[in-house]
């Protein structure tokens, strides 16, 4: 059996997995930098860079002995080289380079997004992602940075059909979070106290819910909150909280799942999978199951360890396109910005 050892540093959790030819983990580590970003209220590029530093090498040294793993049976070393803050690619990058040279191994730079709509695929001792990935899925990609909805004509093969034209969901969720005084990232706090509100308690906007294309917007939803929010006193915010989470996040829920059916029923693919951090939010979860249930079509929906940033989402993008025979050059530069 072969494997390919992973590496994520795009943003500001550093992980580093193991994944082998059977999609199976045989171990994902997340070293979070969220307590260090926290007290700014969101990632500070250059602190990002300064931890992957740190924590990269322990990480690496720990996933290898963990699992037993000799450099012999690696097939190669995948990484995340594009799109994401350029001094955190670096590191991960970097010591992808320096491994492969080191160690005479073949190295891959991976698409991020590409390696989150991977994500539903992996296995795991609890968690068996299906395999139509070869086929025909739609996918739609909720994070902090993203917003997409792509058609995926088989893996590799990805048309977009819609994306957003502003914010991404996730920065939506976290802006809000910041507004209330809730601590970074703010998604999971305000999914948190959602479920104790009242989702009809608030009527904010929908922006493009009801436009013909598949594309979301959500700087109107935050500038809507923040003008409710600055007319509130302290006493009604604190009161009202968990109504006014639960009033947006279904706000949010609603317009991506609308769009999602939308396309589901304009396309007649049979397969889907919803991934990126947003994926973990539970209101989501719920409609994206009632979806597929009410069309009968197949889901894949990742754990939510599978959901937010980590390296065996990257692992499985990389090994199936090194089993193609890809592999990178040493030349290869991180990319802030790029297109999947
Ligand atoms: O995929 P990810 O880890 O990083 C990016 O590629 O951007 O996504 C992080 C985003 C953050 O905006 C975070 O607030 C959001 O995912 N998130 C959630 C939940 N868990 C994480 N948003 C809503 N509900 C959640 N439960
Ligand atoms: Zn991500």
């Amino acid at each position: 059996m072969k494997y390919v050892l992973s590496i994520e540093t795009s943003c500001d959790d550093t992980s580093v997995a193991i994944v082998n030819e059977d999609r199976v983990v045989s171990c994902c580590l997340v070293a979070s930098q969220d307590l260090v970003h926290s007290p700014f209220g969101g990632v500070v590029p250059e602190i990002a860079s300064r931890n992957h530093t740190a924590q990269i090498l322990p990480l690496i040294e720990q996933a290898m002995t963990q699992t037993q793993t000799q450099w012999s049976d690696l097939l190669g070393v995948a990484v995340t080289s594009r799109p994401g803050l350029v001094g955190s690619l670096i590191v991960g990058l970097m010591t992808a380079k320096t491994l492969s040279l080191a160690k005479g191994l073949p190295f891959l730079g991976v698409h991020h997004i590409e390696g989150h709509i991977m994500a539903p695929f992996l296995v795991d001792g609890t968690y068996q992602g299906p395999n139509f990935y070869d086929q025909d899925f739609l996918a739609l990609v909720v994070s902090g940075g993203h917003t997409q909805l792509y058609h995926v004509e088989g893996f590799g093969h990805y048309q977009v059909l819609g994306q957003t034209i502003d914010d991404a969901a996730g920065e939506a969720f976290d802006k809000f979070a910041k507004m209330l005084g809730l601590p970074y990232p703010g998604g999971v706090e305000v999914d948190k106290r959602a479920a104790l509100g009242d989702p009809r308690s608030f009527a904010f906007p929908k922006p493009l819910l009801h436009d013909d294309t598949y594309n979301f917007s959500f700087s109107g939803l935050k500038s809507a909150a923040q003008r409710l929010i600055e007319k509130m006193s302290s006493a009604e915010k604190s009161e009202r909280l968990n109504d006014l989470c639960a009033s947006y996040q279904a706000t949010i829920v609603e317009v991506l799942s609308k769009k999602l059916d939308r396309a589901l029923r304009a396309t007649k693919v049979k397969n889907f999978v919803v991934s990126g951090g947003v994926s973990a939010n539970s209101g989501l979860r719920k409609a994206v199951e009632e979806i597929a249930a009410h069309h009968h079509l197949n889901l894949a929906l990742p754990p939510l360890r599978y959901c937010t940033d980590n390296a065996a989402m990257i692992g499985l993008a990389g090994l199936l396109r090194l089993q193609k025979g890809e592999t990178s050059n040493q030349d290869l530069a991180p990319l802030p910005r790029a297109a999947l």
